[in-house]
């Protein structure tokens, strides 16, 4: 039997490491272990998206909750370098790029435990980004680094990581929307939230019926400096008095919002609709149905390349620059007049439509497992044959 850790901590985790599982539990001679480590525990950043996914319930919970990255970080190995001892996995899978893969990642390499890390290569070169430190740590440690798109691959290749541990896979994200995208369509989410005036309308008159926005925000960067906070906050005062605007708010703004009193000012706009963090079905029902989305949050750049809704990225940079060559996105910063320039364009029709890039085909799971037991030896000593 192959003992194989999958490490999850915080929300963009989960529809990442769900198909992979899936794809895990097919194989007789494999054991998959899911471990959270309870970076984020709050039912709506956690629980509510083992529900909707249908993932098993983590079979080890570490419970380390909030803290400063150090802290964090550090609970995170303590727990994790506990259990690796007990276990002794022949391979631990880490996804994405918060505290959690960087510390499980750490851990296994010291352990001399081979660490599979899916969507690496990822860059924003920009290292005031916590992500970004994640990254570059965990790939540097990585034996196995599956990518989503060939740019990653340049990038780790550029940083000497030898070509033969890099695998162009796909976006194992979107394996997880195409495999929901019917139940996402038939939810009825905006009949939930008071919108109902708007359900149906972008599928029965196509893009131009589409009368809301959604918003996402929760990076540092933008939400713990207040200047900048107010700015964007800015910005949604003037665009929303020509399209309303969802707001499904991060438990870290909802604390800064407070914190900075700038609440008052976003409960005072009439038509910035504050609400709570959605489960995935709902939110990628309220997304697919959108004239426009702007965040600040990685996964959500792809998740509307794909579903062909133009976003504008709140940020100076995106280690996701395909999503920009390719795709829907357009990175506009956080200046106030450039957001409100950019969200006209698109609310006068001129959003970009993009396509979806290369191997984002809802395979990449299969691939990765295929890889991995070719990698790892399998072929040979469990028997098996590769089907591609
Ligand atoms: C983390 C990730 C970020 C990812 C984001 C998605 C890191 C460095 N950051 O940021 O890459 O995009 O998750 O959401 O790993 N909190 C709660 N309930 C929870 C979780 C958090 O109330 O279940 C609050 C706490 O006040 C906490 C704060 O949110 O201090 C920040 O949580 P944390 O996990 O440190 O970072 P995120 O901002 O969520």
């Amino acid at each position: 039997m192959l003992k194989i850790i999958n490490v999850v901590g915080a929300r963009p985790n989960f529809m990442k490491i769900a198909p992979l599982m899936d794809e895990m539990k097919k194989h007789a001679r494999i054991r998959p272990i899911l471990l959270h480590t309870g970076q984020h525990y709050d039912d709506k950043m956690s629980d509510v998206f083992f529900e909707e996914l249908r993932i098993s319930k983590p079979d080890i919970y570490l419970g380390v909750g909030s803290g400063s990255h150090a802290e964090q970080t550090a609970k995170v190995m303590m727990e994790f370098e506990r259990v690796a001892l007990q276990e002794r996995p022949d391979l631990i899978v880490v996804v994405g790029d918060v505290n959690s893969t960087l510390a499980c990642s750490l851990v296994a390499a010291k352990l001399l435990i081979p660490v599979a890390h899916v969507e690496a290569g990822l860059r924003s070169f920009d290292r005031t980004m916590p992500e970004e430190i994640n990254r570059l740590v965990t790939d540097s440690l990585s034996d196995y680094l599956f990518t989503t798109c060939e740019e990653a691959n340049k990038n780790l290749q550029q940083e000497g990581i030898s070509e033969e541990k890099i695998f162009f896979v796909g976006n194992v994200m979107i394996d997880t929307l195409m495999k929901n995208i019917e139940r996402i369509k038939s939810r009825d989410t905006l009949e939930k939230l008071g919108l109902a005036g708007r359900a149906g309308l972008a599928d029965r008159a196509g893009p131009a019926a589409r009368d809301f926005a959604v918003l996402t925000l929760h990076r540092p960067g933008n939400v713990d400096v207040k200047e900048t906070f107010r700015d964007i906050l800015g910005a949604l005062d003037e665009l929303q008095t020509k399209i309303k605007i969802v707001f499904p708010i991060h438990p870290r703004t909802t604390k800064q919002l407070k914190e900075f009193k700038l609440w008052e000012m976003a409960k005072g706009m009439k038509n910035l609709m504050l609400i709570d963090p959605l489960g995935y079905i709902d939110f990628l029902s309220l997304v697919s149905q959108a004239k426009l989305v702007m965040t600040d949050s990685g996964g959500l750049q792809e998740e509307t390349t794909v579903l062909g809704i133009p976003c504008l990225t709140l940020r100076e940079n995106t280690e996701r620059p395909i999503t920009v060559s390719e795709g829907t996105n357009v990175v506009v910063g956080m200046n106030k007049d450039r957001i409100i320039q950019e969200g006209l364009k698109i609310l006068n029709g001129a959003g970009k439509m993009g396509q979806r890039p290369k191997l984002w085909d809802g395979k990449a799971a299969t691939r990765i497992m295929n890889i991995l037991i070719e990698q790892l030896g399998l072929v040979h000593r469990l028997g098996y044959s590769v089907v591609s």
